[in-house]
């Protein structure tokens, strides 16, 4: 193998890769992306069959340890992780001192952030039933965190988990029930949800997985490595897009703004406008997941009786975009995230937290790569060079 650290010290070259358009930060054997052909694949399962016939919790165990889990390891594990998602009376208090209007990924960083001061049986990268209990504690945690951190937004009560329910469903009605009364769950709403978040397991090496990684590199315990990787998330040009599609779709309705005299005002650079949910560093062509996500979408809509004058705006947006020589030549395409706001505002989360449901869904990825670098021994601290273009050197006045 050529040893590119002492090759580039010895010829004194340093490539020059903002984004790191080209260069790869790591080798991995977790998730395949083929951006010219749009293919998606998860230890070489096609997205397409996960998202139909998995669940979120043998998908994660799949990224995680490699192979898809027997019916046994598969029930041990969903035992383990239902088990573990009680939230200390005392951490629960966290949730108190924000205000309500905080965005709740800021929230959510916080709360994954601070796990590690509660658990700090579970934060040494270098024990392996260390980083197992830890691998539980945030699977079986991420969801209530964030129905506690909804609840809280709201100024309502929180539930505590009830485990005859499943992954999906339990974080449905922390989510959405209250005291009063038995919430009832929609078994085509809750499955949509579990397609939704398998599709967001796991994307190789995104801004916010490269950011868990690099955290981690330093051996940093897995919280705050994750938590990291969310506030990477938040950012309106990754996970954030969700987000941001609403807001722009809310926008070109309430001012009545024509179709394409808004596709026109993307087009013009000096607007600063992107089209929210469109283009991709990897993918030129359909995203696979988008593909799955359109389809929901109606599913969900249809069975929920609503008729959402957004969603039909979002498709002659794309009807519009795809035969624009601006989208076409640069090859923008819907991604993930075009299609998902409609879909979780018709299931009753508000916009601000549909961001929360990607990190939820990219949880079992970050925990994957994380252990991936970590359990490698040839990995280094992650150290990116710079060029220096500063002052070369100059003296404090009267020096
Ligand atoms: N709307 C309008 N123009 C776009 C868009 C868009 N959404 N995306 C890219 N372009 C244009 C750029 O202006 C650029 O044009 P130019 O060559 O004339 O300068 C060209 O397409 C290439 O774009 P880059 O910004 O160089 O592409 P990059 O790979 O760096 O960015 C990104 C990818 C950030 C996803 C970009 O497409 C974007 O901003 N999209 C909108 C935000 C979004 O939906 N993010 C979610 C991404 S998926 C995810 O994280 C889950």
């Amino acid at each position: 193998a050529i040893d590119f650290t002492r090759l580039a010290r010895q010829t004194g070259l340093t490539s020059f890769d903002p984004g790191f358009v080209n260069t790869a930060s790591t080798r991995s054997n977790i998730t395949f992306i083929d951006g010219d052909k749009g293919i998606l694949r998860y230890r070489g399962y096609p997205i397409e069959e996960l998202a139909e016939h998995s669940s979120f919790l043998e998908t994660a165990w799949l990224l995680i340890y490699g192979e898809l889990p027997t019916k046994e390891q598969l029930d041990d594990f969903t035992y383990r992780v239902l088990h573990h998602n009680m939230v200390n009376e005392d951490f629960k208090r966290i949730f108190d001192i924000f205000p309500k209007e905080a965005h709740p990924m800021s929230v959510m960083a916080s709360a994954v952030g601070a796990l590690s001061t509660f658990y700090q049986d579970s934060l040494d990268p270098t024990d392996p039933e260390q980083v197992e209990i830890s691998t539980i504690r945030l699977l079986a945690k991420m969801p209530v965190l964030a129905a506690y951190t909804l609840k809280r937004s709201l100024g309502e009560p929180l539930l505590y988990p009830d485990n005859r329910l499943g992954y999906v469903e339990n974080f449905l009605r922390l989510a959405f029930g209250t005291p009063a009364e038995e919430y009832e769950l929609n078994p085509v709403v809750s499955k949509a949800l579990e397609r939704l978040l398998i599709l967001h397991e796991d994307h190789e090496q995104n801004a916010s997985t490269s950011t868990v990684r690099l955290v981690g590199s330093t051996q940093a315990n897995i919280f705050a490595s994750i938590s990291a990787g969310i506030n990477a998330l938040f950012g309106p040009l990754h996970g954030g897009a969700n987000e941001a599609v609403l807001h722009m779709l809310q926008q070109i309705s309430d001012e009545g703004m024509g179709i394409p005299d808004f596709v026109e005002k993307v087009k013009n650079k000096e607007s600063g406008i992107r089209l929210m949910g469109f283009g991709h560093r990897v993918y030129k062509n359909y995203d696979p997941r988008a593909k799955i996500v359109k389809a929901t979408a109606e599913t969900v809509l249809d069975e929920l009786g609503v008729h959402d004058p957004l969603l039909d705006l979002a498709m002659q947006l794309e009807e519009v975009a795809l035969k624009d020589d601006y989208f076409q030549s640069r090859r923008l395409y819907p991604n993930v995230d075009f299609y998902t706001g409609v879909i979780y505002k018709a299931m009753g989360f508000p916009t601000k937290f549909f961001t929360v449901l990607f990190a939820i869904g990219r949880l079992p990825g970050w925990i994957a790569q994380w252990r991936e670098q970590n359990a490698d021994p040839t990995t280094k601290i992650g150290r990116p060079h710079q060029l220096y273009l500063g002052e070369t050197e100059r003296h404090y006045p009267g020096v």
